[in-house]
């Protein structure tokens, strides 16, 4: 690993240049030069801060959904025709739904000043650099999204793309802790190795089956009551049919996960490949019991919110398990 110098942009300007453009590079260079030169904590908690706001983000999406505010704001980006705020007539939907927007900034933000972070150790730490490039590229393509689901009045379909965008960002944002983590600790590996072939196998069963009950799960709420707006277009699938082919991958990756956690502690794995294991049983247990008590209680909202918290709860636990098992991704 080398280790970035400091740059004095404006000593490589040719003599030609004018005051302006040396005074620009100067003060490029004075930044620059400030800019961390290694991963400490707090570019590990911008991180995590990044995590969490991407959770908010589905916790909110849903809070929108379940409060039927889809359409709060029946325009895009405007949220009305001639105005992007909500106005009193509106009422309490069209501030739901402007806050959900809102989040975005939020988000915007974290991932600049991440970018910003280890902009001068971009060429020493790939991975990280692009991860958080990935981040603030997704942000506003996510944006987009969520206007397409406006102007298509919350079609199903549309929604779950929208939904599972927002856990693609979960699980690239607890690839950045990881690995942030990894260096502000002064660890050599986030994959503790050498990793045997069975531990693959099982963080890449908990990856898949954890990515189809995830998606199944959008196609059963496309199939239920909460569709975002009254009006709004529905699957018509059976709600008890769909319900059960959701929770098939559920079951695989209770066995999967508990085999895991088995083979982990009898064959001495390393201690932060234990933990993962441990916080993904209790993600998985919890998200199950979550999910049948809102089922046989008829789908009322508080809970089914808590199954949406679950869900990042769950996507971070799956991601951090299959990172630390397969390896899959550079440093
Ligand atoms: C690891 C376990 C589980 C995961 C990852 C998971 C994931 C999901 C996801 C992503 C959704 C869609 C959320 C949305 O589109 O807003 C969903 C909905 C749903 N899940 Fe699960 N789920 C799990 C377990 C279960 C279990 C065991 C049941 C039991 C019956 C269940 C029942 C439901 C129901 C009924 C819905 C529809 C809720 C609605 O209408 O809004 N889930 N789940």
């Amino acid at each position: 690993m080398t280790t970035p110098v400091a740059n004095h942009w404006s000593d490589r300007l040719p003599p030609a240049l004018g005051r302006g453009a040396r005074a620009v590079a100067t003060t490029y260079s004075r930044w620059y030069n400030r800019l961390p030169l290694s991963i400490g904590r707090g570019i590990h908690r911008l991180a995590i801060a990044s995590l969490i706001t991407q959770s908010i983000l589905i916790v909110s999406g849903g809070a929108v959904r379940l409060t039927a505010s889809g359409l709060g704001c029946s325009q895009w980006p405007n949220c009305m025709p001639g105005t992007m705020t909500p106005t009193p007539e509106m009422g309490i939907h069209g501030l739901i739904e402007f806050g959900n927007r809102m989040l975005t900034f939020v988000l915007a933000a974290v991932a600049i000043a991440m970018i910003v972070s280890v902009w001068r150790i971009r060429r020493t730490h790939r991975t990280v650099f692009w991860l958080s490039i990935a981040l603030l590229c997704f942000i506003p393509i996510q944006a987009v999204i969520g206007g397409i689901t406006v102007l298509t009045d919350l079609n199903p379909w549309v929604v779950s793309f929208h939904f599972l965008a927002s856990i693609a960002l979960v699980a690239v944002a607890t690839l950045l802790v990881n690995r942030t983590g990894r260096e502000s600790r002064g660890e050599q590996l986030v994959a503790p190795g050498p990793l045997t072939g069975t531990m693959r196998s099982l963080g890449w069963t908990i990856a898949i089956t954890s990515a189809l009950a995830l998606i199944l799960g959008t196609v059963v709420t496309g199939s239920g009551p909460h569709a975002g707006d009254p009006s709004s277009p529905r699957h018509g699938f059976n709600l008890y049919l769909v319900t059960r082919i959701h929770v098939v991958p559920v079951y695989l990756l209770v066995i999967a996960t508990l085999l895991g956690l088995y083979l982990v502690f009898r064959t001495h794995a390393a201690p932060a490949l234990k933990r993962g294991y441990l916080v993904l049983v209790v993600a998985v247990l919890a998200q199950g019991a979550i999910g049948y008590t809102q089922f046989f209680l008829g789908l009322p909202i508080g809970v089914v919110l808590l199954h949406m918290v679950g869900t990042a709860f769950l996507t971070a636990a799956a991601t951090n398990v299959w990172d630390r098992s397969t390896g899959v991704v550079p440093l």
